[in-house]
């Protein structure tokens, strides 16, 4: 068995900061942003906050108190988390255009004539592994303006048509996900076109802010669904990383409301494009690229580059990183399709299964018991996972979950058959 291969790789991070506040997390949540993200989308028609669903019998199986799953499969008909942050990008952008920063604009304001006309036409242009693109689409043509989204050449049939059935021009570009970022940039350039990036560079820094602080919308809502169940916070946060915008917002979020009282928080990353945990390893301070062809089946997670400007915050508020092949991944898909009895069914694609995967083998696996002992995982953990998307890409959805691909292999399976967590050893 190679390293690659083992179901959870991890690392504790030197470098957090125990209990002081990281100054990158003030930045990222200046006073009241938070509301002004939630006041746009909650305009935005079809707004509805995604459920928060309990896995309770899963929970006692493992040995935990809870599994909170925030489920973003159905968020605006779009299949993922991902259009909170590309709307309240172009939101932000719109009002930085109008010199209207200093005043919250109504959708209705946003939609009108006069808007309008002062705006021109903007094309908004952005490059995606799938979702960010769908969601920056939607949001460009629900306005009235035109957009282009770049797509590397990995992207499946399926996804490329999400993103034109959402009104953008496509155009796919041969290299990665990180290419088709720099593409886009190059052409926007030339064209004249607004980049809505979720990702930043030297110079390109607010636009992938204001998508790190739309995100915090879904964060706003848990933390009223989890009050709701009597809960004040959870313990214990696994959150997927592609560049770390995701991660960044919701660590971020949770240490800007809770300070060292914070959930212990863990980034989970595929082990084919774990540039995060890499930048960690390297330990220098700096993001770092990772290197290779980044084939993961975890589409929206395989990107070479972290986020530079998310990559600063999570160095210093991430607990532990986490890395983990495509099977750990495609285990969370079938379990969460097929729940214990009792509990609820969730429809997860490949990116936002893998947390719930990393947790099992955690929870079960007698060669994890020192990362669960370090963790604190146990009947006091009120475990908050995000399912970042459904069934984004049905072709590789039934191939994991109706064929069974991306199977575990067979030396970590059935390695506990009994009920709750896995004896000490
Ligand atoms: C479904 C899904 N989950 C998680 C992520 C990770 O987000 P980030 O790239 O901000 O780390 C993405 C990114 O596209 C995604 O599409």
């Amino acid at each position: 068995m190679t390293e690659e291969q083992r179901p959870v790789q991890w690392l504790e991070n030197e470098r957090v900061l125990e209990g002081q506040v990281s100054s990158y997390e003030r930045q990222m949540f200046p006073e009241g942003i938070t509301k002004t993200a939630r006041d746009f989308h909650q305009q935005i028609p079809g707004y509805k906050m995604s459920p928060l669903k309990n896995l309770p019998r899963l929970a006692s199986r493992l040995g935990l108190g809870g599994i909170w799953v925030k489920d973003e499969s159905n968020r605006l008909r779009l299949g993922s988390f991902k259009v909170l942050g590309g709307s309240f990008a172009i939101y932000q952008a719109i009002r930085e255009r109008l010199g209207m920063m200093d005043r919250e604009l109504t959708y209705e304001e946003l939609t009108s004539p006069e808007i309008r006309a002062k705006l021109g036409d903007i094309v908004f242009a952005a490059a995606t592994d799938g979702n960010h693109g769908r969601g920056v689409a939607w949001s460009a043509t629900q306005l009235g303006f035109r957009s282009i989204i770049y797509v590397h050449k990995l992207t499946s049939a399926a996804r490329i048509e999400a993103i034109q059935k959402n009104g953008a021009k496509v155009v796919v570009i041969d290299g990665t996900y990180d290419d088709a970022v720099h593409q886009v940039n190059v052409d926007a350039k030339c064209n004249g076109w607004q980049v809505i990036a979720d990702t930043a560079w030297e110079g390109y820094e607010d636009i992938p802010r204001w998508v790190i602080q739309g995100y915090s919308t879904m964060l706003a809502e848990t933390q009223e669904q989890l009050a709701a169940q009597g809960l004040i916070r959870p313990t214990h946060l696994f959150v997927q990383a592609g560049v770390g915008s995701l991660a960044a917002a919701t660590i971020g979020y949770y240490t800007n409301l809770f300070g060292s009282e914070r959930p212990t928080t863990v980034v989970v990353e595929p082990d084919r494009a774990a540039c995060l945990y890499h930048s960690a390893e390297v330990g220098d301070g700096a993001p770092h690229n990772f290197e290779g062809n980044l084939d993961t089946i975890m589409a929206g997670l395989a990107c070479g580059d972290p986020n530079p400007i998310a990559w600063d915050l999570l160095k210093e508020t991430t607990d532990y990183f986490v890395k983990s092949p495509d099977y750990v991944a495609a285990k969370g898909m079938r379990v969460y399709g097929v729940p214990l009895a009792g509990d609820p069914f969730i429809v997860s694609g490949e990116s936002g299964a893998v947390t719930l995967g990393v947790l099992m083998f955690i929870m079960q696996l007698p060669e994890l018991v020192p990362l669960r002992e370090k963790l604190g995982l146990g009947p006091d953990s009120q475990v908050l996972l995000v399912n970042s998307e459904g069934n984004t890409d049905p072709d590789d959805f039934r191939r994991v979950v109706w064929e069974g691909g991306s199977s575990v292999p067979k030396q970590y399976r059935h390695f506990h058959s009994g009920l709750g967590p896995a004896p000490q050893i």
